[in-house]
């Protein structure tokens, strides 16, 4: 069974200005499988289950709190495929059923291997043991980035997206924006909004989309993963007036910066703004659990 196409709604989020922003709701593809995980993965297994059509066994990286560690780890339950996961924090070893995406990951049938955050930089050497060990599996790199990550972000752009003036997407990886940039029409503007403090991204994203129609803008609050009290703030006021959820890590300080910029008049007025809610909602119970212990407000799931 193959990965198939599937179309997304596009919501608009009414304003006060005069601007129009829609939300592309990529979240909606699937609980655990959600945006441009599913689109990044596609030709990446699509291809490997048409070349190894018997044993196939997917190898991948990511953090405890990984959206990517859980989309593989669900696409592997649903298109019946092994799954190994190579984890950041060999710490983790003995406590990972504490951590809600591990949990669910291995319940998706997905085996872990814990490595030291020490090797787990050196990535270059662990896929080297990896492919030796495991010469048939497909591995794909941390945050599912690569070419072939970024041909399948083309099915998030369609007809309908075509009447927009910007896109904007959050960008951990890069792959996600890179495909936006790449596939968007010439008249379009690309907006990504950086959640790690990266400065090798905008050649890493430029290599990959061979165009230079983005801009990329600094959302990531000093650190890759933190959630401050205002980030939580928002997210919950957006979801009490658009009822829609926003995750803290990604979607959530991209359409707060989003609205930060709207509000300096940033965009002329007339505007069209669409925004790819690119999923991530999985890492809210491992999130709010950690808010939990440091006696803070947590993020409403209901
Ligand atoms: C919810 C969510 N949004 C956006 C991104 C950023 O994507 P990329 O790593 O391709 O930049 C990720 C990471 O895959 C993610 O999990």
């Amino acid at each position: 069974m193959k990965i198939p196409t599937i179309s997304i709604p596009i919501t608009q989020i009414p304003l006060q200005k005069n601007i129009q922003l829609f939300l592309k709701r990529e979240d909606l593809i699937h609980t655990h499988i959600s945006g441009n995980k599913y689109w990044k993965l596609f030709y990446n297994i699509n291809s490997y289950i048409d070349q190894n059509p018997a044993n196939l066994f997917i190898i991948t990286f990511g953090g405890a709190f990984s959206n990517h560690i859980a989309a593989v780890a669900a696409l592997g339950k649903e298109f019946q495929l092994k799954t190994l996961g190579i984890i950041r924090g060999d710490e983790l070893q003995d406590k990972w059923q504490e951590n809600p995406t591990l949990k669910l990951a291995h319940q998706n049938g997905m085996d872990f291997r814990f490595v030291s955050r020490e090797e787990y930089k050196n990535k270059e050497k662990l896929t080297q043991i990896l492919e030796k060990e495991f010469p048939h599996a497909l591995i794909i790199p941390e945050g599912g980035t690569n070419k072939d990550a970024v041909e399948g972000i083309k099915f998030m752009l369609t007809e309908e997206t075509k009447r927009f003036d910007y896109l904007c997407s959050a960008v951990g990886t890069g792959g996600t924006i890179a495909g936006i940039s790449k596939f968007a029409k010439e008249n379009q503007k690309i907006l990504g909004f950086k959640v790690v403090d990266d400065q090798s991204l905008y050649n890493k994203v430029s290599e990959l989309s061979t165009k230079n129609n983005f801009e990329l803008i600094e959302a990531h609050d000093g650190k890759y993963g933190k959630i401050t009290d205002e980030n939580i703030r928002f997210i919950n006021d957006f979801k009490q007036k658009y009822r829609i959820q926003l995750d803290p890590i990604y979607t959530g300080k991209m359409m707060k910066k989003l609205f930060e910029l709207i509000e300096e008049d940033y965009f002329p007025a007339g505007t069209k703004i669409l925004a790819f809610h690119t999923g991530g909602l999985q890492g809210i119970s491992g999130a709010n659990e950690l808010l939990k212990k440091q006696n803070r407000r947590l993020i409403d799931i209901n």
